[in-house]
């Protein structure tokens, strides 16, 4: 099993007291490499017979890792420590991948070895595009379908799932990039089916993002060749969802590999998390919002002064941990900039988009609560901009945060200590009830 820091406990650094009943506990103080501060309550309930209650884990670290960094207060975002910015510029989405999971960059014979298997494993097992042809309906959501294909993974490639650790991680090389290549197929082939659209194969000589374009926009005599511009922006989406810390789905991940499950089953539930609007949804929303305007005959401006007022909020502004501004809306401004020149669009969504986030910029209600566009503004522009149709957004987000998802598996596969996560509750039911038989109402 590959060494991991992790699995040795961190060193106290100093102690704090908790005062309870008249009697007082010295809890350790554990400090992260950026300086994050925490108690150790490990032993509160054994000690003082009281647990914490932190409804949405606000004040609650699940975990030490080493994967992801964010500073809020500085707008910074770094995989594995190195700031997203250098990243955008130089790397790709798949290199990143391989960054994150395994974390540090790959040697040109590791970045080729990778892709080669990426791309070896395009393909869906034939029996699995069954599920494409009347295995479900239409009118299913993208991400019913993927959270099920994924699971199901572990029918075809059982080996690879026995939920046994130790066998599941010697496997793990060959399950992390059958992933990341299969989500991308499921994904287009999930989009081509909902639209009665025939089934594109990925082909061998394209990168990862221009496959996906390929396998969602050609036709079998009209192959689509996207504009370097258009390519380029997708490709950065993916890199800037590949990972953000403990997110909903990320726990959720986390902790379905808490119990032992395989990877498989651990991201399918990571899927699920993501789906809800209040996480992955958002960028469906922002696309909505805009819609909406447009119909109401708004510019934005009753849209601004509303938010202003209190009566609604801005699909795609503001952000609970960046305080200052959001580093992947800084890089996909530009990359939106590109796109819209490249696509010449006409569509009245995209000149409101744009409409709104100038206003909002000059506007002091927007400057004093750091209210600025975030990432799902502008990646949802981009996505408008290129043809997706706004029910894949989420799935799109999700083809970006499958590194960051197997990364966080391994992370808790390989704690050889690792405890299945198991919080507690403060019961508030009812008391004393018994059992009385079924009555006429
Ligand atoms: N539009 C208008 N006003 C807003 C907005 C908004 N989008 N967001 C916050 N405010 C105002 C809010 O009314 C409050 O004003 P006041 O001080 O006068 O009461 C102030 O700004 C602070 O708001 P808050 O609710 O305390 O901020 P928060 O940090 O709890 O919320 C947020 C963060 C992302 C939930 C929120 O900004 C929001 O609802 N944004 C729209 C939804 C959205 O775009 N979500 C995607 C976020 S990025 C996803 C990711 O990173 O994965």
């Amino acid at each position: 099993m590959a060494e991991n820091p992790l699995n040795t406990k961190s060193e106290a650094d100093g102690f704090a007291t908790l005062s309870v009943e008249g009697k007082s506990y010295d809890f350790p103080v554990i400090r992260g490499v950026a300086g994050d501060k925490a108690f150790d309550i490990k032993d509160l309930r054994a000690r003082t017979g009281y647990v914490t209650l932190d409804e949405g884990f606000g004040n609650t670290a699940s975990c030490e890792s080493k994967i992801t960094y964010i500073d809020g207060e500085r707008g910074k975002l770094f995989y594995r420590g190195i700031p997203i910015e250098q990243l955008a510029e130089n790397s790709t989405f798949i290199e990143t991948a391989y960054l994150v999971i395994y974390g540090h960059l790959p040697s040109r014979r590791q970045m080729s070895d990778f892709s080669q298997r990426v791309l070896r494993n395009a393909y869906l097992h034939e029996s699995m595009m069954h599920f494409f042809d009347g295995g479900f309906p239409f009118s299913s959501h993208p991400m019913a379908i993927l959270s099920a294909l994924l699971n199901s993974l572990g029918c075809y490639y059982p080996n690879m799932a026995t939920n046994e650790r130790e066998h599941d991680l010697e496997h793990f090389d060959d399950a992390a990039a059958l992933l990341l290549s299969k989500v991308r197929t499921i994904v287009a082939m999930s989009y081509r089916m909902k639209n009665g659209l025939p089934l594109i194969y990925p082909k061998r000589d394209l990168g990862y993002s221009q496959n996906f374009l390929h396998m969602m926009f050609s036709e079998p005599y009209h192959e689509y060749y996207p504009h370097d511009d258009i390519t380029k922006a997708l490709d950065l989406i993916l890199l800037l969802h590949a990972d953000h810390e403990q997110n909903c789905s990320t726990s959720t991940v986390r902790m379905v590999a808490s119990s032992g499950a395989n990877l498989f089953a651990s991201v399918s539930a990571g899927v699920c998390a993501l789906w809800g609007p209040l996480h992955g949804g958002a960028n469906t929303q922002v696309i909505k919002m805009l819609e909406e305007i447009h119909r109401s005959g708004d510019d934005g401006t009753k849209a601004i002064e509303a938010a202003k007022s209190g009566k609604r909020r801005l699909m795609g502004f503001g952000h609970r941990i960046y305080k200052t501004y959001d580093p992947r809306s800084v890089i996909l401004k530009e990359a939106a900039k590109r796109v819209l020149r490249v696509v010449k669009s006409d569509d009245p969504i995209l000149d409101i988009a744009q409409r709104l986030a100038d206003k909002a910029r000059d506007d002091d209600y927007f400057i004093e609560r750091n209210l600025y566009p975030n990432v799902d503004f502008y990646s949802g522009i981009i996505m408008k901009a290129i043809g997706m149709p706004t029910d894949m957004f989420t799935a799109m987000f999700a083809i970006g945060r499958m590194p960051g998802w197997i990364a966080h598996w391994k992370e808790v596969a390989e704690r050889v200590k690792g405890r299945i996560t198991r919080p507690r509750q403060i019961y508030q039911g009812e008391m004393g009830a018994s059992y009385t038989p079924p009555f006429d109402d």
